[in-house]
């Protein structure tokens, strides 16, 4: 799969979010033609299974939800909240601000994560999870930096390869803003040109 190129013909629509100016990027109809294809392999795969399905907060919010409606998959539905940010700076320890209250031992766990960019907050976590002895742990995220990957993290229902760009909307924010967006937008990063 090669990195999502914003389709031809698509308008050009910016909008500013606090000091950041950013381009419209991934439309919403075909973020829901992904979900559609992603949420019909996972109904097939966890039919008869009763996954525990872990949405990891915030950002996942949307897309978890769009994913077990558009396949109606059959679950129990957990929630878990990760941090690898100490204030502004990126740290080497994910700490877990709020942890799943599901016993996972002997189930089929199925992670849901809006992003994955050097991959060390889903390396840590699924590590941590395979530790309580899941019969299955696998990964669903819907965009995937593959230039900014520094930690193996086999993502098994992807979305969409973007190139290392900073994005918000679809339960992406930025400073907490954005969340709510239909559409991901991408950082516009103003031309370089000669003054
Ligand atoms: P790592 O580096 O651990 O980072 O894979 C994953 C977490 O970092 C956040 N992240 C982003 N959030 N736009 C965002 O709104 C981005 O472009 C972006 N890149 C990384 C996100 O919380 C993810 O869980
Ligand atoms: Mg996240």
């Amino acid at each position: 799969m090669s990195n999502f190129q914003s389709p031809r013909g698509l308008p050009i629509k910016h909008i500013k979010i606090g000091d950041l100016r950013f381009r419209l990027f991934i439309p919403e109809s075909i973020i829901e033609e992904r979900i559609q294809e992603l949420a019909k392999s996972i109904k097939s795969d966890y039919r008869g299974k009763n996954p525990i399905i872990i949405c990891v907060l915030k950002g996942a919010i949307l897309f978890t939800s769009d994913l077990v409606k558009a396949g109606e998959i059959d679950g129990q539905i957990d929630f878990v909240r990760l941090s690898s940010y100490d204030g502004t700076t990126s740290t080497e320890k994910v700490k877990e601000l709020m942890s799943i209250a599901s016993d996972i031992k002997g189930r089929h766990v199925l992670v849901i994560e809006d992003i994955v960019d050097t991959g060390r907050t889903l390396d840590y976590y699924l590590k941590h999870l395979k530790k309580q002895e899941p019969l299955s742990v696998e990964l669903a995220a819907l965009l995937l930096k593959p230039d900014a990957l520094k930690f193996p993290v086999d993502i098994k229902y992807l979305g969409f390869k973007i190139p290392d760009l900073f994005v918000v909307g679809y339960g992406l924010d930025y400073n907490e803003s954005g969340r709510g967006l239909r559409d991901i937008y991408q950082l516009d990063l103003p031309d370089v040109g000669l003054y």
